[in-house]
């Protein structure tokens, strides 16, 4: 099975509040929750502020078919293609949303990124200090990734 990876940046089309679920992040949220654990799709959706970015893994059909949904979506707008690539292994166990809010953030880490130019690389290393950090909702995948490889 091909396995990718694809990360995009876009802008909230709503307000978002650290650590809020409620409104429409609460039904993003629960639809991704659904949605990725039986497509077994991982990653991390990122709220910093005023600001989404998502890790989307998994099986390459999965992957599209979410993103194709997730892009015309008008939740958020200005969606950019940062990365789409085919990978070995997963960098993230399961699907978790991630928000960048100093009060949960290691003093060393920004409470911004700049992601006009971060490269997909720092990106991804925000998403896992996020999903260390920041994570406040979860959804573990419904098949083990051992049948993948
Ligand atoms: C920022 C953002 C991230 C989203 N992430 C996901 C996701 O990871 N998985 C997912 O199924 N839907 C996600 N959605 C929601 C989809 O766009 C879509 O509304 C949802 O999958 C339901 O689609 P349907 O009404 O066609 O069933 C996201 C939406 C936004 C705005």
């Amino acid at each position: 099975m091909t396995l990718v990876r694809l990360i995009y940046t876009s802008y909230p089309a709503f307000p978002t509040r650290a650590g809020w679920l409620t409104g429409p992040l609460g039904e993003i949220v629960s639809a991704g929750r659904d949605h990725n654990a039986r497509n077994q799709i991982s990653g991390i959706l990122g709220v910093e502020v005023n600001r989404f970015f998502q890790i989307i893994e998994g099986p390459q059909i999965n992957v599209l078919e979410t993103y194709n949904r997730i892009r015309t979506d008008k939740r958020h707008y200005d969606v950019q293609l940062r990365q789409s690539c085919e990978i070995s292994q997963r960098m993230f166990k399961d699907w978790s949303v991630g928000f960048a809010a100093r009060a949960f953030l290691p003093a060393n880490e920004p409470a911004q990124i700049d992601f006009d130019a971060a490269t997909p690389d720092l990106i991804i290393k925000r998403g896992i200090v996020l999903r260390q950090y920041g994570v406040i909702a979860e959804a573990g995948l419904e098949s083990p990734s051992a049948s993948e490889s």
